[in-house]
């Protein structure tokens, strides 16, 4: 083939290049020029069997050939897959008003306690507590003891205390009874002044239609020099309103006794009752929600505070009998059971929203 050939069937393929008006077309160019059968491949091969002597200058000016088909392939094919995008922009177009389709991520639901819990802490968050937790296995020695509750005192039977097998040290673990030991937990960690709130699960071994073996509870403490019963009965009261939605609540403090408190007391909130909804803030009937108190000076002493120089209060709550309140529910074994249709029935579909933030 003459220098001449070469130069016709260069032109000749940088035409079809130009003349390429998609990707595909140009492919055939691609594949007609340096494909394995192809134009120019085959003319590599005749180098094989030319007299060396003409080998070297041929063998060059076909590689000119292929060097300048080769770019001018690459550069076409640019311009053509940018003119193909800018095509499909053109037509293709994505509703964003269409509603959201639906998947089974969907069908998952908040529990009623979850969801209570939640409100709580955020209820109380608002206020400057913080969250504080402890282990669901407890020693006896938080549970009970730094709650001046020692050995053999009578409100030890009144827990319904699940006890592990007895540790090296001579004492039983237990499954919390309350969420009280957190209260020692976060006096031991940190110094005061101390706000904070403890939500979780509790365990006691009893069962009936207002009882489950494993329940939650939150407990709260504040921690300061001058804090008062003043304060504790604000602090409540604030609580009731937010929870409940209400702006007004009637409550009650009932002198009471606990071990770890006082002054202790057991809180009532006003309701009425109209048909089978249960209505707070109105009416004249009385419901127990809480126990509460000024920090007993032995439960200070027990995590080395200065009974003369701290002085706080605490207070816990059942979680779950606020849920049966909130939502109406009149048997505590529901919430425990998995009943799917009950959890679609109660459980949010809603992830908790964050509160506005109250002034
Ligand atoms: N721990 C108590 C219980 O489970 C509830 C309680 C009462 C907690 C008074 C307190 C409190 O912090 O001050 O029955």
């Amino acid at each position: 083939m003459s220098a001449q050939e070469l130069d016709s069937l260069k032109a000749e393929l940088l035409e079809a290049i130009a003349r390429a008006s998609d990707l595909s077309a140009l492919e055939e160019v691609r594949v007609g020029a340096l494909g394995k059968k192809g134009r120019v491949s085959a003319l590599m091969q005749r180098l094989g069997s030319m007299p060396p002597e003409e080998r070297r200058d041929f063998g060059q000016a076909v590689n000119t050939v292929k060097t300048a088909v080769a770019e001018a392939l690459e550069a076409r094919h640019t311009d053509l897959s940018r003119a193909a995008t800018v095509a499909k922009l053109a037509h293709e177009r994505a509703d964003v008003t269409l509603p959201v389709r639906e998947g089974p991520l969907s069908e998952g639901r908040i529990h009623p306690v979850s969801q209570v819990t939640d409100e709580i802490t955020e209820i109380f968050a608002d206020m400057g507590f913080r969250i504080a937790e402890g282990p669901d296995i407890e020693t006896d020695f938080n549970n009970f003891t730094a709650l001046n509750i020692p050995p053999e005192h009578p409100a030890r039977q009144d827990h319904d205390t699940f006890y592990f097998a007895e540790g090296a040290d001579g004492t039983r673990p237990v499954l919390r009874t309350h969420t009280s030991p957190v209260q020692i937990r976060a006096m031991l960690a940190d110094r005061p002044p101390l706000r904070i709130i403890a939500p979780g699960r509790v365990y006691r071994c009893d069962s009936d239609q207002t009882h489950t073996p494993m329940f939650h509870q939150v407990e709260g403490l504040v921690i300061d020099e001058e804090t008062h019963l003043g304060h504790l009965k604000w602090v409540l009261e604030e609580f009731c309103k937010a929870s409940f939605e209400v702006p007004e609540v009637k409550m009650r403090f009932r002198a009471s006794h606990f071990p770890f408190t006082e002054p202790s007391m057991e809180v009532d909130i006003g309701y009425a009752k109209v048909g089978d909804e249960i209505r707070i803030g109105e009416g004249d009937k009385w419901l127990e929600i809480l126990g509460c108190g000024m920090v007993h000076p032995n439960v200070l002493k027990a995590v080395d505070l200065d009974p003369k120089k701290y002085q706080g209060f605490a207070f816990g709550m059942g979680i779950d009998r606020i849920a049966m309140l909130k939502y109406g529910m009149p048997d505590l074994r529901a919430f425990f059971s998995g009943d799917l249709r009950w959890l679609k029935h109660y459980a949010s579909r809603r992830s908790p929203s964050p509160r506005s933030p109250r002034g």
